[in-house]
């Protein structure tokens, strides 16, 4: 069935040599950057064009099946789960999770003041001068910093956005030369929000494994001890050609969860399902849930990481803060015993470090979902 998905990812397989052996090429930078042609409203070369057999970002829909809103509330503690809206909610939480894969929570108990302040320090670290962002520059072979994707094959598809990326936890990893001084609350805002969002991350394990079933700590305890929590702040400027050129590629994320506070008042999220692509409507209060490949493989397939890009407007710029948590990279993550039984076998194998893996399927121009496949 997913087979008919994933040719939206574009993976590139012109990265393989005659030998199938991956080839990392750089290439290098282009003439102009985003900033530059969206300041001067240049036409973007075509290195940043959808190909022909893409869908065009204009052919969307604003579903009337909506994707749900959850109210985590409900879900946060046994007294109110054991509530009849607790109930509801988790069977409403289990039923979005095997079919679109996110949602939007509200309830989550982060005031609206707050997560405001979180989308300004992004907003206000985005509007220095470059030469400042540029002291936070990703190394050319690092992950971590401020920049664009790298361009790993000339084929490629440029993404219409700036990223800074960052790791929060285990704490002793963080690479704090990499964490904005200006503004000045930028790292305690982070920081703060990390804490935030990892109580809600923790919710939602007890949650999902409870709408399955399962013991409460069934997913958490996949995690491991020092799991990991990266920040991505994504920037995307205002786009002359919105038609042709897109924020973010379609792709699913590699993490366990993704905890996505969107632009406040820009809209351009979208989410792939039915051979449709949805938009995720604006509600500045909501911060948007989405599964990634680890949650699909340790739930063997029954909840959905989901396929979604970000469009791009011609006229005013988005920000969006992405939280992504991972299972400690050295640990072996599998399916869960209790979701495999005759009817449903085991789908997937063990597998560890998503990110290298991840990295490496790309290279060689195969989905990592289906690799991983038994
Ligand atoms: C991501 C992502 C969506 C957005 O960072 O992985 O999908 O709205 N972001 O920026
Ligand atoms: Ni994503």
């Amino acid at each position: 069935m997913y087979h008919c998905v994933y040719h939206l990812l574009g993976i590139p397989q012109h990265t393989l040599n005659m030998a199938g052996s991956p080839v990392a090429t750089v290439v290098p930078p282009l003439a102009q950057s985003v900033q530059e042609m969206s300041m001067n409203g240049n036409e973007p070369p075509p290195q940043y064009f959808l190909k022909e057999n893409s869908i065009q970002p204009m052919d969307s829909f604003l579903p009337s099946d909506l994707i749900p809103i959850i109210d985590i509330s409900l879900l946060s503690s046994s007294s109110s789960l054991s509530s009849k809206g607790g109930e509801e909610e988790l069977q409403k939480l289990k039923s979005t999770l095997t079919s679109w894969g996110c949602f939007q929570a509200v309830g989550h108990g982060l005031s609206s003041s707050f997560l405001d302040k979180v989308r300004e320090v992004g907003k206000q670290f985005f509007a220095l001068p470059v030469e400042e962002k540029e002291k936070y520059s990703r190394a050319t072979d690092g992950i971590e910093g401020y920049g664009n994707d790298p361009i790993l094959s000339e084929n490629q598809v440029l993404d219409w956005s700036y990223r800074l990326f960052l790791r929060l936890q285990p704490v002793d990893q963080r690479k704090l030369r990499l964490w904005p001084e200006n503004p000045t609350e930028f790292r305690e805002v982070l920081d703060e929000y990390g804490t935030k969002v990892k109580i809600i991350m923790d919710v939602l394990f007890k949650a999902m494994a409870k709408s399955l079933n399962l013991e409460e700590n069934s997913f958490s305890s996949q995690f491991g001890e020092r799991a990991v929590m990266q920040a991505r702040f994504n920037f995307y400027l205002s786009c002359p050609r919105p038609d042709l050129v897109l924020g973010v590629k379609p792709h699913s994320d590699r993490s366990g969860i993704t905890v996505l506070l969107q632009d406040k008042e820009v809209e351009g999220l979208q989410v792939f399902k039915d051979d449709k692509w949805f938009r995720v409507p604006v509600i500045p209060h909501a911060l948007v849930v989405n599964l990634g490949d680890q949650m699909q493989i340790m739930s063997n397939g029954i909840f959905k990481s989901p396929i979604h890009r970000v469009v791009t407007n011609s006229e005013r710029m988005r920000i969006s803060v992405a939280m992504f948590n991972e299972p400690e990279p050295e640990k072996e993550i599998g399916p869960m015993e209790g979701l495999i039984d005759e009817k449903r076998p085991r789908l997937y194998r063990d597998v560890k470090n998503y990110a290298s893996f991840n990295f490496e399927c790309f290279q060689k121009g195969v989905v990592p979902l289906e690799s991983a496949k038994i």
